[in-house]
Order: structure tokens, then C-alpha cells, then sequence
């Protein structure tokens, strides 16, 4: 399953099959939730990163087409459309409502969601080892032409261990381009 700017999720309200991962939770509710490969996968990922002395949490997981479109529309009430378009999905458009996506925080970190949350050190271990868990950064650094988004450190998708370490052998920045899909750097 790809969602991007021209790939909305099918039907809209799509929900999938959700679970609680055993992981240092920095959310509840919905937020806390992941589709069952996602979590199998996520606890392995924060128990290695866990062992290696990162402290690294579970920000945000799965969110609901309702509590998406709600978050759009916050975020554009108070950053303008333009502005807000190029951080966060429209309702039905979000990789967060597959429940293959989930943001990573840190606990004692005030940049969480914040760009300077790349120079943290749950950012760099998620760059250099989350695809050996099957995630990848799923939106990088200067990618919005292909992506429609910003860079962001901490958002990773689940694609499967073989893919994800293709693709950073590879040296593939984005899904799109791996998978042969035409860009989405607009609706
Ligand atoms: N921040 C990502 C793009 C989302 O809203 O799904
Ligand atoms: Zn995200």
C-alpha cells in the first residue's frame, strides 16, 4: 500500500486492523496504535535502539481519517495552507491512517516534530539502523518534489525488511522512485 498526494487511501475512511506494540509510548489512545506486521516490527526496532542506549519513543502511530482531518485543519488555521500543506496530509491522504507509519520522539527532547529533532540522537540511530527493523525515512531531506513533504526525521513506514535495506543499499531516496510511481509533490 503507497498513499502520497495522488494516491489517497481506498475508501477514504479505510481502517486497518490495529494494535497496542510493546514500546516506550510517548502517546495514547489511537495514536498508540500500529497494523500487526508494524508493531511486531516496531518492538524489535525500539528494543534494539532501547539496548544501544537511544532513548527513543512512539510519538505518533496510527491516526484515524477524523483525527487527521482535524489535525490538518489545525495546523492550516494556524500556519496558512501553503505552509501546512507541505507538513501535513489532507484527511484521507495520510500514511499514518495505514497504520504502516508511525513518528518517533524522545522523552527528554523538546524537538519532537521540530526540525532540529534530526540532530537528535534517536534520529541519527533510526537513519542508520531502521532499515534492518523493514522501515525507512519516509519523507527525507530535500524530497518534496517527489514526496510532497518536507523533510522528516522522524516519520518511518514499514516496507519489509528486504526492501528497506534494498533501498538503502541502493541508495533510493524515496518510495516513489523504488516502487516506479510517478512523484506527488502536489494533490
Ligand atoms: N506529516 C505526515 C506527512 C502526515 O500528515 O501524514
Ligand atoms: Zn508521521
Amino acid at each position: 500500500m503507497v498513499v502520497n498526494k495522488r494516491r489517497p487511501l481506498q475508501p477514504a475512511d479505510f481502517t486497518p486492523d490495529l494494535v497496542r506494540p510493546s514500546v516506550p509510548l510517548a502517546t495514547s489512545g489511537e495514536g498508540s496504535l500500529l497494523n500487526p506486521t508494524t508493531a511486531r516490527a516496531a518492538e524489535a526496532m525500539f528494543a534494539a535502539a532501547t539496548a544501544a542506549g537511544v532513548d527513543m519513543t512512539l510519538a505518533s502511530g496510527y491516526r484515524s481519517y477524523a483525527t487527521q482531518a482535524a489535525a490538518h485543519a489545525q495546523l492550516v488555521a494556524v500556519q496558512g495552507q501553503d505552509a501546512a500543506e507541505v507538513t501535513s496530509a489532507r484527511p484521507g491522504y495520510s500514511e499514518h491512517q495505514t497504520g504502516w507509519a508511525l513518528d518517533v520522539g524522545a522523552a527528554d527532547d523538546a524537538c519532537t516534530f521540530q526540525p532540529c529533532f534530526m540532530d537528535t540522537p534517536a534520529a541519527h540511530w533510526a537513519a542508520a539502523h531502521a532499515h534492518a527493523y523493514g522501515f525507512i525515512v519516509r519523507y527525507p531531506w530535500m524530497q518534496q518534489g517527489t514526496t510532497g513533504y518536507y523533510y522528516e526525521s522522524w516519520h518511518l513506514r514499514f516496507i519489509g525488511i528486504e526492501a528497506a535495506t534494498d533501498m538503502v543499499r541502493r541508495g533510493v531516496p524515496t518510495l516513489e522512485e523504488y516502487l516506479g510511481l510517478p512523484a506527488a509533490p502536489t494533490y
